[in-house]
């Protein structure tokens, strides 16, 4: 059964122009808009509302009063879902990958604004982060409490709901819409967009999370659409990874420069810096083309700039000297 989603969002996001950036991309100035979701309000914003709005309403329906979830240390999805159970009364444990006594800024500063309390999993495999979650779940419930366990980026088909609300926002606004561009994380973003607009209107950049990207979102968003989703199907570039999920590539750095410098809009070095790179490498190779109406879907991530020593260095050295 699927339970109604919890509010914590404010929707519908903006969606602006951004012809300086469409000229530096090679596409006319009236080609390229952003989609902010960035600002989508609560927690310092991003993607993982839309999602954490559905995960999150049927733990409530499920009497949960306690959100566990999983992530990397600098993950949005885990600093989002500590600001939802801030909004909503509930405690939150956050399950991360890695060790105490990294470095606190970014988003892990962020969780510890919020009040949520940090189980380190240690150097683990994702099979090994779920069954620390699922062992931080059985300590909870001895203790009388009642852990939902929210998964791996709010991935899933219930996350991937709130961005078929998305697609329909994007719908509504631009009807001509040939490509929405995403970050490809753990999928149910990509997921909820496939469903709403279809498989050829969506390209998504993988940004290294997943052995197989793909895969997740076809099973995230075949319940979701009466169209048969097929990895075959999907518009799924994995040209962006580099060295790995945390590693700053210079295509990434050169993509947050020109954000930045064109729009003023500031992009993260794992998600939205891919993404834009991505972009960037399709109009070059002719997936996207000038005169098509191009969305850049803006998924937030911002606090994971300066959770990442490379990124902020190389932003820094981007001041010239007057
Ligand atoms: C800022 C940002 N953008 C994009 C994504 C990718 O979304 P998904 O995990 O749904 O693929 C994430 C996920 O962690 C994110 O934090």
């Amino acid at each position: 059964m699927t339970h109604p989603p919890v509010p914590l969002g404010t929707f519908p996001t903006p969606l602006e122009p951004a012809p300086r950036l469409a000229a530096e991309l090679g596409l006319g100035p009236e080609d390229l808009w952003v989609k902010r979701d960035d600002l989508t309000g609560l927690g310092g914003g991003g993607n993982k509302i839309r999602k954490l709005e559905w995960t999150v309403g049927a733990a409530l329906a499920e009497g949960a009063d306690t959100l566990v979830t999983t992530g990397a240390a600098q993950s949005n999805h885990a600093r989002l879902t500590a600001a939802a159970g801030a909004r909503l009364g509930l405690d939150v444990v956050l399950v991360l990958r890695g060790a105490a006594g990294a470095s606190r800024s970014g988003n892990l500063a962020l969780d510890g604004l919020f009040g949520a309390r940090l189980a380190w999993a240690g150097d683990v495999d994702r099979a090994g982060l779920d069954a620390a979650a699922a062992g931080v779940c059985d300590r909870l419930r001895a203790t009388g409490a009642r852990p939902a366990l929210i998964p791996f980026g709010g991935s899933g088909t219930l996350g991937a709901r709130g961005y078929v609300r998305c697609g329909e926002e994007l719908r509504a606004r631009v009807p001509d819409l040939r490509t929405a561009v995403v970050a490809l994380g753990s999928g149910g973003t990509m997921a909820g967009l496939v469903a709403a607009l279809g498989t050829g209107s969506v390209l998504g950049v993988d940004v290294g999370a997943l052995a197989d990207p793909a895969a997740a979102v076809v099973a995230f968003a075949a319940p979701l659409t009466s169209e048969a989703v097929t990895a075959e199907r999907l518009r799924v570039r994995r040209d962006q990874v580099g060295a790995g999920y945390a590693a700053l590539t210079e295509p990434v750095t050169e993509a947050l420069r020109l954000a930045a410098r064109t729009e003023g809009i500031v992009l993260d070095p794992t998600y939205t810096g891919r993404a834009l790179a991505g972009l960037r490498a399709a109009v070059r190779d002719g997936s996207v083309r000038p005169g098509e109406k191009t969305v850049f879907v803006h998924t937030g991530g911002l606090p994971g700039l300066f959770g990442h020593a490379d990124a902020v260095a190389a932003a820094e050295e981007g001041a010239g000297v007057y």
